[in-house]
């Protein structure tokens, strides 16, 4: 029954709009509600051993990796190294002993990340594996094998298999941070805290459905589009480009915002929308000082914040999105809905195949 489109015009928005659902099943498994602590599945490894961890991935999967190497250092101040999979081997990388290899992919086929996984293994590597399909031949060859319980994904655009694997590796973070006593008894209660009211916050965001469809008729005669965030939410800026290019074929780039005057501003003119994505925060002053910058040249921005936020920058916008007051930790995973259903819309109004790109496939195994 999980794989009917029920009352869903597609897939993806089908897949969009369970993720409350999915995720808070996703966080089930990781977290213990009862003492508020952070469990993983099976572990009979000594996470407290790591020093190193090696993240690799493709497409969507990559930028859930690249969040992780946010938390995993702010947290457990272990040092993450990050490849496409597709890069990873040819570069020859540094595997230290003791090192934690982690893999991350919805399908657990994609030729390039398993490949990448065998090299590591053969390397002497301990395995992670965060998949979505427990059956997969990453889930099989994995020493910690950390479950995304997404449910099966049809939509080629990658999803809710994208913000459970943030469920997952935030879990994993905090769980590594309290190994490594960078994390005390209440801190990890903080963490759980937040973790939980991920669903009730992504099911906020899904409100502003109606507003995003409305606004996507702004975004769908443009050229080019430019997304713009910062720290963890940079590769929420990365993502949001990928999936407007996936299934509306605009093209779009991601850009960390204050990277923006090194190159892109260049392109900035009155035809090209700029969406920000920047929940209130120590620097959201300096995401408003780019804004500026975009505006001052026509640039026509969008603003995806909070009601903070949009009351302090949202005058001159073309428009605003008002996301939740979130905990940092759990922002990534709420501004996922916004840029997701801002490409579903997009793709809808330029009608295009939204759950079958040209070109693109599921899962790729090829290398
Ligand atoms: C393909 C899909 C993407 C996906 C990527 C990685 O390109 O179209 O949506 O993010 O593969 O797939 P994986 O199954 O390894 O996460």
């Amino acid at each position: 029954a999980s794989i009917e489109k029920g009352n869903y015009r597609h897939y993806m928005q089908k897949e969009i709009f369970e993720q409350p659902t999915v995720v808070a099943q996703t966080l089930s498994s990781y977290l213990r509600q009862a003492d508020e602590t952070v469990a993983l599945p099976q572990i009979d490894f000594d996470l407290s051993t790591v020093n190193r961890i090696t993240i690799v991935a493709c497409g969507t999967s990559y930028y859930a990796a690249m969040v992780a190497k946010y938390w995993f250092e702010q947290f457990a101040r272990v040092p993450v190294d990050l490849d496409f999979a597709s890069e990873f081997r040819y570069r020859e990388p540094v595997l230290e002993e003791g090192g934690l290899a982690l893999f991350i992919s919805q399908s657990g086929e994609t030729a390039d990340t398993l490949a990448a996984l065998r090299h590591c293994k053969a390397e002497g590597q301990t395995i992670g594996v965060v998949v979505n399909v427990p059956t997969s031949s990453m889930a099989r060859e994995a020493d910690l094998l950390l479950p995304t319980h997404a449910g099966p994904e049809i939509g080629v655009a990658s999803t809710k298999a994208f913000t459970c694997q943030l469920a997952v590796l935030a879990a994993l973070a905090s769980h590594l941070a309290v190994k490594k006593g960078r994390m005390d008894r209440s801190e990890e209660q903080e963490v759980v805290k937040h973790l939980l009211e991920a669903p009730a916050c992504l099911n906020a965001a899904l409100d502003h459905d109606d507003d995003i469809a409305s606004m996507a008729h702004l975004i769908a005669p443009a050229r080019d589009v430019l997304y713009l965030g910062r720290g963890p939410d940079f590769p929420l800026a990365l993502e949001g480009a990928l999936k407007l290019k996936e299934i509306s074929y605009i093209h779009a780039e991601g850009y960390a915002s204050g990277e923006m005057k090194h190159g892109p501003i260049a392109l900035i003119d009155e035809e090209v929308p700029v969406i920000v994505l920047a929940p209130s925060g120590p620097l959201f002053e300096k995401t408003v000082s780019n804004m500026h910058e975009v505006r001052a040249r026509g640039g026509q921005v969008v603003l995806i914040s909070d009601r903070a936020g949009i009351e302090e920058a949202g005058e001159g916008c073309i428009a605003t999105i008002e996301m939740p007051q979130v905990h940092p930790l759990i922002a990534p995973l709420v501004y996922a809905v916004p840029v997701q259903l801002l490409a579903y819309h997009v793709a809808c109004v330029k009608g295009t195949d939204v759950d079958q790109p040209r070109n693109l496939a599921k899962s790729v195994t090829v290398e």
